[in-house]
């Protein structure tokens, strides 16, 4: 009886400190994505592919996830992130066989605002945020029309087929296979008891590169879910993100000291992590 009591106390401590981090939303998950009223087909058109959208240039790209925005702006365009140093040819066409289709012409056909104009962009964020860095009104969605110029993707994170995400030496005790990161050796499992591996690289000739996809989930602004399939070992359950991101990643948690924000970018980049530092430090929410 005395170890039932304690049992269920204890159960009932552990479920407490997990619905701390949990969270409820009574918004659309859509969140901006409700493109304005216009909803999934904003970018999936039933038919048709963008003409079905009223959209000239090319139709075909219907054929890959029933595309439905004009991004035939795009189509072979050069685009360098990371300063330069990661340099990207966009596909020709949504034909293209390569992870840089589906993650990367699909949100540049709206978020690109330059060689890409079909869109009904407003150009500014809409995350309800207690905390303020700034005025987020004003951060641009427009990443080929910001302040850095007109087709400048020099300040944006490195993206697409050479970005590529490495194991080994200073990088997480990884390994690489098919595309597929596996994050088995003792650091990096480790990382993934304390955060997770929620992030979902491209699988390009053998390697994993970094797409918009790989860091964002279209079709989830606010809520990230961790159930039974999650590399994680965080409690299952909802949790507040921002900004489409795939992972717990809240700027607005009320607890300073939270690292959840890090520990996102931390999937990737381990010399910079606890786990590789000496730290036992987990997930603080
Ligand atoms: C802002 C654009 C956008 C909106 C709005 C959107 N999606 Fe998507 N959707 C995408 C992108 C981009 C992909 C490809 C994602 C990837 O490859 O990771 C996708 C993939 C999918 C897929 C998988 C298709 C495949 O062949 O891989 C389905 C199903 C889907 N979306 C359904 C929906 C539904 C239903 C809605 C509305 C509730 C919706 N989407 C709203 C952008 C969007
Ligand atoms: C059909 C057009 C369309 C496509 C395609 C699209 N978006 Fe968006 N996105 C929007 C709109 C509209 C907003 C609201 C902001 C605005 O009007 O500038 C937005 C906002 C966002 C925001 C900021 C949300 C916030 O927190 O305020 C992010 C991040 C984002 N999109 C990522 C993506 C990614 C990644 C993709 C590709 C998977 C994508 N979008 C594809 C239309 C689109
Ligand atoms: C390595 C992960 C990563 C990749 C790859 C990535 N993003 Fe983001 N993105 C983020 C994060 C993190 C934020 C939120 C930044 C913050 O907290 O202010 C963000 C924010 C945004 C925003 C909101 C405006 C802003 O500048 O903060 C848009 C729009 C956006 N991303 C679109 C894209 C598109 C389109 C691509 C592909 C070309 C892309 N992202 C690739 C991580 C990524
Ligand atoms: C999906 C994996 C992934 C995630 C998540 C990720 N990065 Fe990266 N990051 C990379 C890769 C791959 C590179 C390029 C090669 C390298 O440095 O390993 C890179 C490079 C960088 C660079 C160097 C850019 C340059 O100009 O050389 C910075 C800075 C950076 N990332 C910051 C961040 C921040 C901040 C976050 C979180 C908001 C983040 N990264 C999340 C994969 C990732």
């Amino acid at each position: 009886m005395k170890s039932f009591i304690l049992t269920a106390f204890t159960l009932l401590l552990a479920v407490t400190t997990a619905s701390a981090q949990l969270t409820k939303v009574t918004s659309d998950v859509l969140g901006a994505h409700l493109n304005y009223g216009r909803g999934c087909s904003a970018c999936h058109a039933p038919h048709s592919g963008s003409s079905g959208n009223g959209m000239t240039g090319n139709s075909n790209s219907g054929n890959s996830a029933l595309w439905g925005v004009d991004a035939s702006g795009l189509y072979g365009k050069t685009i360098s992130t990371g300063g330069g140093k990661y340099v990207e040819v966009l596909p020709s066409s949504f034909s293209a066989n390569t992870p840089d289709v589906s993650g990367m012409l699909t949100c540049l056909s709206c978020h690109d605002g330059n060689y890409a104009t079909n869109s009904i962009m407003k150009n500014r964020v809409y995350e309800t945020l207690p905390y303020t860095y700034g005025n987020r009104g004003q951060i641009p969605t427009l990443l080929g029309k910001n302040s850095s110029g007109a087709s400048s993707y020099l300040g944006d994170h490195p993206s697409g087929l050479s970005a590529q995400i490495s194991c080994g030496g200073s990088k997480w005790d990884c390994s690489i296979s098919k595309g597929q990161v596996n994050m088995t050796g003792p650091n990096a499992s480790r990382f993934v008891k304390n955060y997770g591996f929620f992030v979902q690289p491209g699988s390009y000739n053998n390697s994993a590169v970094v797409v918009c996809t790989t860091c964002h989930e279209p079709h989830s602004m606010n809520v990230f879910t961790v159930n039974s399939n999650s590399s994680s070992g965080l409690p299952q359950g909802t949790y507040a993100t921002t900004f489409f991101l795939r992972g717990p990643y809240n700027p607005a948690d009320t607890n300073v000291a939270s690292n959840q924000t890090a520990q996102f970018c931390r999937q990737c980049h381990a010399e910079l992590s606890n786990e590789m530092n000496g730290s036992t430090s987990g997930t603080i929410f």
